[in-house]
C-alpha cells in the first residue's frame, strides 16, 4: 500500500490515524485525506502534518457521496488502498436528525465501494472502520464476538450496520479485498466535544453541569484512540481479507463511574478556586431514547491472529486526554464559539435551566 485514501481524516479518529501513519516507520507512502468538512471535520487538525510531511500528506475536500469527485481524486493520486472513516458519528444527532446518517454512512459507503469495484485491479484493500454498536445491547453478562448477529438500535448503528453489510457483500459478490473493524468507544485528542468524555471534561472546567443520561448505569468499553489506530493498521496489513475484527479496550465502565473518575482527576490536576469537588456538578437528565445498556468486546480474534493488545491503560489515557484539552484552548474555543455547536447544545440540553450546560 503506497497511496492510502483516508476518508473523514479531519475528524477525531481520522486525524489521529493520519498522524499515526505518517510517523510510522512501517509506512513510507502517501496519505490522501478526503473530507467533506462537516461540523465535525477540522482541517486545522492536520496543519502540522502539512508542514512536516508536505510530500506525503495531501488534503482534498470532497463528499464521499460525490462519485465524480471521488473518481478524479482516486485517479490523480493512483490510490491503491482506501480506509473509510467518513461518517456521521454521534448517536444523539442520529436520533434528532437521521437523514445525514443514511446519506453518508450508507450511500457514501456504497459509492466508495463502487469506486473500488471499478478500480479493482489496482486496489489492494478497502478497509471499513465500524463500531461495536452494530451488535446492539448486552445484559449484565457476555461480550460481543464476531459471530453475533447484528441488532442495531439507533439510526447511527443501523446505518453503520448497513454499510458493514455492503462491504461484506462486495467481498462475497465481487471479490473486492475488504476488511472491517468494529471498535468500542474511543477517547483522546481531537474528539469533538459533543461526545461524552470531552463534553464532561470541558463542562467541568467551566463549572457547568455534567449531564448524565438516566441513572448513569449504562456501560461502555473505552479505548484510547492511538490503540485503535494501531489495530486498524495491523488489520490493514495482515488481516484476512473478507473478515471482520472486533477492537476493544478491556475497560468497561458505567457512565456514572466514568464521570466521577474524570471529576476526581480534575480535582487533582486543576482544582477549583473554592476547592469544591467537581462531582457536585453531576446532574442526571432525561435518558436517551433506545439507550443501549451495555457494550463489551471480545477481541480475542485480533489478539490471536494479529497479536494486538491495547497499550494504554485508562488511567494513562485519560490523563493524556485531559492534558491535551488543557493545552489546546484555542481549538476548543473555536468549536465552542461556533454557531453550529451552540445550536446543538441548546437543542440537546437547553430545555431545562437547571441542567443546561449552556
Ligand atoms: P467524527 O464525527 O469525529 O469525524 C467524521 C469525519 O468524517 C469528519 O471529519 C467529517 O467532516 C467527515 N465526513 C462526514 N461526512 C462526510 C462525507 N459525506 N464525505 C466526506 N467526509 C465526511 O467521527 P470519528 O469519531 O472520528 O469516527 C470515525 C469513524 O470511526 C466513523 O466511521 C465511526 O462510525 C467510527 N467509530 C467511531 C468510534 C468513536 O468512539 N468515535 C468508535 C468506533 C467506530
Ligand atoms: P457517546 O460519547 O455519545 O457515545 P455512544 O453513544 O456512541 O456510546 O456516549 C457515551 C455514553 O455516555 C452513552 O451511554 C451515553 C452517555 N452520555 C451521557 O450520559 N450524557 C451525555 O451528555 C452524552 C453525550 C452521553
Amino acid at each position: 500500500m503506497e497511496n492510502i485514501m483516508v476518508t473523514g481524516g479531519c475528524g477525531f479518529i481520522g486525524t489521529n490515524f493520519i498522524y499515526y501513519m505518517l510517523s510510522n516507520d512501517e509506512f513510507k507512502g502517501r496519505i490522501i485525506n478526503v473530507d467533506k468538512l462537516t461540523y465535525a471535520g477540522n482541517p486545522d487538525n492536520l496543519l502540522a502534518a502539512e508542514k512536516k510531511y508536505a510530500r506525503r500528506y495531501i488534503f482534498e475536500k470532497a463528499d464521499i457521496c460525490d462519485a465524480q469527485a471521488m473518481a478524479a481524486i482516486f485517479d490523480r493520486y493512483a490510490v491503491d488502498a482506501i480506509c473509510n472513516f467518513a461518517a456521521e458519528s454521534h448517536v444523539d444527532r442520529s436520533i434528532a436528525e437521521p437523514d445525514a446518517f443514511v446519506k453518508t454512512n450508507i450511500e457514501g459507503t456504497f459509492r466508495l465501494l463502487e469506486l473500488a469495484r471499478q478500480n479493482k485491479e489496482q486496489l489492494k484493500l478497502f478497509h471499513h472502520v465500524s463500531t461495536d454498536e452494530v451488535y446492539g445491547s448486552l445484559g449484565v453478562k457476555g461480550r460481543f464476538t464476531e459471530q453475533m448477529p447484528y441488532r442495531p438500535n439507533s439510526p447511527y448503528s443501523a446505518s453503520k450496520a448497513s454499510s458493514d453489510h455492503l462491504v461484506r457483500a462486495y467481498f462475497k459478490t465481487y471479490g473486492l479485498p475488504v476488511t472491517i473493524s468494529n471498535c468500542s468507544n474511543n477517547y483522546g485528542p481531537y474528539q469533538f466535544p459533543e461526545k461524552m468524555i470531552p463534553l464532561m471534561l470541558l463542562n467541568a472546567l467551566e463549572g457547568k453541569p455534567l449531564p448524565v443520561y438516566g441513572e448513569g448505569g449504562n456501560v461502555r468499553d473505552w479505548l484510547y484512540v492511538t490503540d485503535h489506530c494501531q489495530a486498524i493498521w495491523k488489520i490493514m496489513q495482515a488481516g484476512t481479507r473478507g473478515e471482520m475484527y472486533n477492537i476493544g479496550g478491556q475497560c468497561e465502565m458505567a457512565n456514572i463511574d466514568l464521570v466521577g473518575c474524570i471529576c476526581d482527576l480534575l480535582d487533582d490536576m486543576v482544582p477549583r478556586a473554592d476547592a469544591s469537588p467537581q462531582r457536585n456538578l453531576i446532574t442526571f437528565v432525561k435518558d436517551r431514547p433506545g439507550h443501549d445498556r451495555r457494550y463489551a468486546i471480545d477481541f480475542s480474534k485480533l489478539t490471536d491472529e494479529l497479536g494486538w493488545l491495547p497499550q494504554e491503560t485508562f488511567e494513562s489515557g485519560i490523563r493524556k486526554t485531559i492534558e491535551w484539552y488543557l493545552d489546546h484552548q484555542v481549538w476548543v474555543d473555536q468549536i465552542k464559539n461556533g454557531a453550529h455547536y451552540q445550536r446543538w447544545m441548546k437543542q440537546q440540553y437547553g430545555g431545562d435551566e437547571k441542567t443546561s450546560p449552556l
